[in-house]
């Protein structure tokens, strides 16, 4: 089977990618990615000598780019990774959120159109639970929660959620969708709370909570989201839209401490010099309170359950950004820099 994984060299697709090419060398994985500033190569270690892995620097946008690798790679699944992904960053500048998100999936779905009937067998689409607005204090998403998003981001999602499904029902296009919740581990570039919250503490900086640090998020590891994606594309049927999240709540101050507890005892450092970093800034503008995932479809009908708890993911994740600091600084240069100057320097 030919494999186009989009966003590859992302946080979630290059560790579905470190996962999934060496474990099946019967399939040929190929990395369609534009190479944005969330984008690394040396997120993708696991892929390194592999002879069913290939990389395409194609921008998902362009519909020629887009028609020209489908004309030589000649793929059977698209999985489809590659989009903005910063809510902040689609509340300072929302236009690339709606090229990318919206044309960007559309000119995919466009060319997968257009392949043969027998060549064409899944266009797996990976989404968010931010589609569905935000909850009150209680209740779960489920796959049948009416799409409320909040922020550009989320509205580019949802629309192109929207698009999949419509090709499906339209074209009769084998479409599939997950929705997940909140992801965390290696890789993730710290402009997202667990990463950036990991780095400040350790480098001894300010620990900027929004607000009042009351809103909740559905925490899950970012392997226990791509061993979910790899198990509905084997086991869920075409059509269907699949939640994922492993029932992990946490309001973002006790994910703050939680972070401050584990680089004390990994580093030694006085915890009560950690705590005091923490600073309240102003909130997000239309910041949703809470997010909580129902996951009862994904682990009834394809026997997802993640294996990871939020405990032992924390911890990986405080030692991956110890132990990775020359990653850490290559990410941090360049565009990054210059967007974090721009819009972070006064908090
Ligand atoms: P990311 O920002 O880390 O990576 C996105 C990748 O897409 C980058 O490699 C980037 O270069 C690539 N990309 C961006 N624009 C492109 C374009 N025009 N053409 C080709 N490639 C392009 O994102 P992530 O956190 O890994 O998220 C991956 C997917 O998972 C997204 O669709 C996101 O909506 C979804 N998702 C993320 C989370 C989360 O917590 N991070 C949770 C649920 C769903
Ligand atoms: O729910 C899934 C979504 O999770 C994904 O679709 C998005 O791609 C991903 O970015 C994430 O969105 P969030 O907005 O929930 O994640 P973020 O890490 O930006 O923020 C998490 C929470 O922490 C949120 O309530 C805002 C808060 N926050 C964030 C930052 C960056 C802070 O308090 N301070 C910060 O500096």
């Amino acid at each position: 089977m030919n494999i186009l994984v989009t966003g590859g060299a992302g946080f979630i697709g290059s560790n579905f990618l470190n996962l999934l090419v060496p474990r099946h060398p019967e399939h040929r994985f190929v990395n369609v990615d534009k190479l944005t500033y969330a984008a690394n190569l040396s997120n993708l270690e696991g892929t390194a000598g592999r002879p069913n892995y290939a990389l395409e620097r194609v921008d998902i946008v362009d519909g020629a780019a887009v028609d020209d690798l489908f004309a030589r790679t000649k793929p059977n699944m698209v999985v489809h990774f590659a989009a903005e992904s910063h809510v902040d960053r689609s509340i300072h500048a929302p236009g690339t959120f709606i090229e990318t998100n919206i044309t960007g999936t559309f000119r995919l779905l466009e060319a997968f159109r257009a392949l043969p009937k027998d060549q064409a067998v899944l266009f797996h689409h990976v989404s968010t639970d931010e589609v569905y607005g935000s909850l009150g204090p209680t209740g779960a998403f489920t796959e049948e929660t009416p799409y409320d998003p909040s922020s550009p981001y989320s509205a580019s999602k949802a629309s192109s959620d929207h698009l999949v499904r419509a090709y499906h029902r339209t074209y009769g296009l084998p479409v599939k969708i997950t929705n997940c919740s909140n992801n965390y581990g290696p890789y993730q570039f710290p402009e997202k709370l667990i990463p950036l919250m990991i780095l400040n503490a350790i480098e001894g900086k300010r620990l900027p909570v929004y607000g009042k640090g009351e809103n909740v998020r559905d925490w899950l590891y970012v392997d226990d989201h791509c061993e979910a994606i790899w198990t509905v594309i084997q086991k869920g049927a075409a059509g269907e839209t699949y939640n994922i999240g492993g029932r992990s709540e946490k309001t973002n101050l006790e994910v703050v401490h939680a972070i401050c507890e584990l680089v004390a005892s990994e580093t030694g450092k006085p915890i009560r010099e950690l705590l005091d970093l923490i600073h309240y800034v102003p909130d997000r503008p239309g910041h949703d309170l809470r997010y909580a995932i129902d996951p009862t479809k994904v682990m009834r009908e394809c026997g997802f359950s993640p294996k990871e708890s939020f405990e032992t993911g924390l911890r990986k994740t405080v030692r991956f950004y110890l132990e990775h600091d020359r990653w850490v600084r290559d990410v941090r240069s360049g565009d990054y820099l210059a967007w974090i100057d721009k819009n972070y320097s006064r908090r």
